[in-house]
């Protein structure tokens, strides 16, 4: 039996039903989320269907396992609070038309929570050992729901983590999430290294005081203060950063948000990404220096959030170049190889064993977004460069 196109788009397409936002393709879908679980159980049946034995993990990871020693295949299913309808889900389901298509067993995975509701791609962090789950339970979403009370809404978890000496290696494919291979016209990218990434919450306390009667000079304004140290990181950044570094407030939420109020509290978030694991910390020098400078200068308390992060990696050679042979006979001349800014559920996975990843292309580059969309005819090839691969390890 080959891949079948159809059976693949058409059980895309029915992911995208739970938690579908009614916006454009987009999904809702976040980790633990009602949407999110009744997805994992509907995997978990087409995992079954094919002949794979599911196994839901203390954390929420559903594996599908083949007996024996397999190659491992998957991504994640839970989507950012305002997601697109592929990333991670392409991976998913890709990997169970592999598994119920060719001869040689291959398991299946979707990984819990990669958006980071709680931590940083927190379902595979804590089975790769990378995040000790006494670390993980203890982590808290926007609203305060920490991570042991959120996977404890889930029934039918088993005690047992997978034992990672069943899989020979693991294959992720993944919507590029940025506008390379659709602005080059290119179907493929074989991916060479993933960037490393640092994520922490900051905190300002100021002093909550009346709009209309605090003189400015008198006044220690948590929001000024995030304005100042954000201006100041820009500045500091200019001379060490490369073009490919990012760096992100995403989210900040300010107390008691009122017009006619000083802010007293800022809390938000501080992101930044590099291949390189030096400049990470040289950033983080700069982020800590310039915090306390702002603070001492307005008069403010600070306090830093557990620091998360995972280090730059590189994808494994031989698993890399059957995917390069696969994009040669699926997508001639239409490949390239990428690094990936975006960051995988394969970052904590290399630590247990080969990795590597492919990608294809993101309409206009837009990701995170309930615009996010790719072709039909790219979804296809990238499925098809998969299988390739896979058939080619097992040659
Ligand atoms: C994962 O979605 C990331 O933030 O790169
Ligand atoms: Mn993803
Ligand atoms: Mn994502």
């Amino acid at each position: 039996m080959t891949i079948n196109e159809s059976r693949f788009l058409s059980d895309l397409h029915k992911l995208r039903e739970f938690g579908a936002s009614g916006v454009g393709k987009g999904v809702v879908r976040p980790a633990y989320s009602e949407a999110d679980i009744a997805a994992r159980k509907w995997l978990a049946q087409k995992m079954a269907d094919a002949g794979l034995a599911p196994h839901f993990d203390p954390v929420g990871n559903l594996f599908g396992l083949a007996p024996g020693r397999s190659l491992l295949l998957g991504s994640h299913s839970d989507s950012q609070p305002e997601g697109g309808w592929l990333d991670g889900a392409l991976g998913v389901v890709a990997a169970l038309e592999v598994a119920r298509s060719v001869k040689q067993p291959i398991s299946v995975v979707s990984f819990q929570d990669e958006e980071g509701r709680f931590g940083v791609t927190t379902g595979s962090a804590v089975w790769s050992g990378g995040l000790p789950l006494d670390k993980a339970d203890s982590l808290t979403d926007a609203s305060g729901i920490t991570f042991a009370e959120a996977r404890s809404s889930m029934s039918d978890l088993s005690d047992d983590f997978v034992d990672p000496a069943r899989f020979e290696g693991f294959i992720e494919l993944h919507i590029e999430q940025g506008p390379t291979l659709d602005a080059q016209g290119d179907q493929i990218g074989v991916v060479t290294d993933i960037v490393g990434i640092r994520d922490v919450v900051i905190t300002f306390d100021g002093q909550q005081n009346h709009a209309g009667t605090t003189p400015m000079h008198l006044r220690r304004d948590a929001f000024q203060a995030v304005s100042q140290f954000n201006a100041m990181i820009n500045n500091r950044f200019k001379n060490m950063v490369t073009p490919q570094t990012v760096w992100t407030i995403g989210r900040v939420d300010l107390h008691p948000n009122a017009s006619s109020i000083v802010p007293g509290r800022a809390r938000f978030s501080m992101q930044w990404r590099d291949g390189d694991a030096n400049r990470l910390e040289r950033m983080e020098e700069i982020i800590r220096e310039a915090a306390k400078e702002v603070a001492e200068s307005v008069g403010l308390g600070l306090s830093f959030g557990t620091m998360l992060g995972l280090e730059p990696v590189s994808m494994d050679i031989k698993l890399r170049s059957a995917l390069q042979m696969g994009a040669e006979t699926v997508a001639p001349e239409r490949w390239q190889k990428i690094p990936s800014g975006a960051l995988h559920d394969a970052t904590n996975v290399a630590r247990l064993m080969p990795v590597a990843m492919l990608f294809v292309p993101s309409i206009a580059g837009i990701s995170h977004d309930f615009s996010e969309d790719t072709a039909e005819s790219d979804l296809v090839a990238g499925l098809r460069v998969l299988e390739h691969a896979v058939l080619s390890l097992n040659a």
